[in-house]
């Protein structure tokens, strides 16, 4: 449904949707198009473009072709729960390295990579948003439930280095908000196998609020934890 989504951003404002081809990050570039504010979402996956973020040269040709674009809104929705079909470990006697390596290198150092090379991608002087899809799961404070080693550690890791990033990018642009952002529990593929008993939102809606939170967010917050519903996530 058309309307106006993102106010905050200037009026024909540019957007790009990374991991476009995942059930969230094919709803956000869905809810993007449709925002009368918006201008143009570029979209760009491993599917349709061949960006693999775990394989530094791809990350980089990737952002390349873009040089001579500026964008005021970045969303990086890639990530996985489940890598060659090993999925969470129940205990830490199922800890692998390299399972574990491959969801580090998935989870954290692939959108460290988006960072570094799209980050300088942002417009300038005036209000921009970059945001990583990270997972409440990542938060060491929440934690009571323990497992999911693997994934839990990445995207802890994940929300360092979105923290980390942020408080360089906001000296180059003060107006900027680079933030980590649970989705919330969505229906999508990465889930299915882990959905039962458990209530999960559908993507259009989950990526309507997450759009919504960040079109809130002010420069202030920029570096922070941040839930769909605009909720701050203890570390
Ligand atoms: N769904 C949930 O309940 C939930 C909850 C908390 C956090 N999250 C987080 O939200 C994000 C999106 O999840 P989702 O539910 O939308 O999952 P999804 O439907 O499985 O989508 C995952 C996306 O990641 C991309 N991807 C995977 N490996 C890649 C690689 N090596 N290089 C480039 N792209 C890669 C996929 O690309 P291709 O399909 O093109 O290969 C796809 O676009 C993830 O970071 C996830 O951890 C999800």
């Amino acid at each position: 449904m058309a309307g106006r989504l993102m106010n905050s951003l200037d009026p024909g404002y540019s957007a790009l949707v990374i991991g476009a081809s995942g059930g969230i990050g094919q709803a956000i570039s869905m809810c993007l198009a449709a925002d009368l504010n918006c201008s143009k979402v570029t979209q760009l996956s491993r599917r349709a473009d061949g960006l693999d973020i775990t394989d530094e040269e791809s990350v980089h040709r990737a952002a390349d072709r873009f040089q001579s674009t500026r964008f005021d809104l970045i969303v990086c929705a890639t990530g996985a729960l489940t890598i060659d079909g090993i999925g969470p470990e129940k205990s830490i006697r199922q800890i692998s390295q390299k399972a574990m390596m491959k969801q580090f290198a998935l989870n954290a150092v692939g959108p460290a990579l988006i960072v570094k090379n799209f980050a300088p991608l942002l417009a300038w002087k005036k209000r921009v948003i970059f945001a990583v899809l990270s997972a409440r799961v990542g938060s060491i404070g929440d934690n009571q439930l323990g497992g999911w080693i693997s994934y839990r550690s990445s995207k802890a890791a994940l929300n360092q280095i979105v923290h980390t990033a942020a408080i360089e990018v906001s000296r180059a642009n003060p107006a900027s908000v680079v933030v980590a952002m649970h989705p919330g529990s969505v229906a999508t593929s990465l889930s299915d196998p882990f959905s039962s008993g458990h209530e999960r939102s559908k993507p259009d809606d989950a990526a309507r609020s997450i759009l919504q939170a960040l079109d809130a967010l002010q420069p202030a917050n920029t570096g922070g934890f941040f839930a769909y519903d605009g909720s701050s996530i203890v570390w």
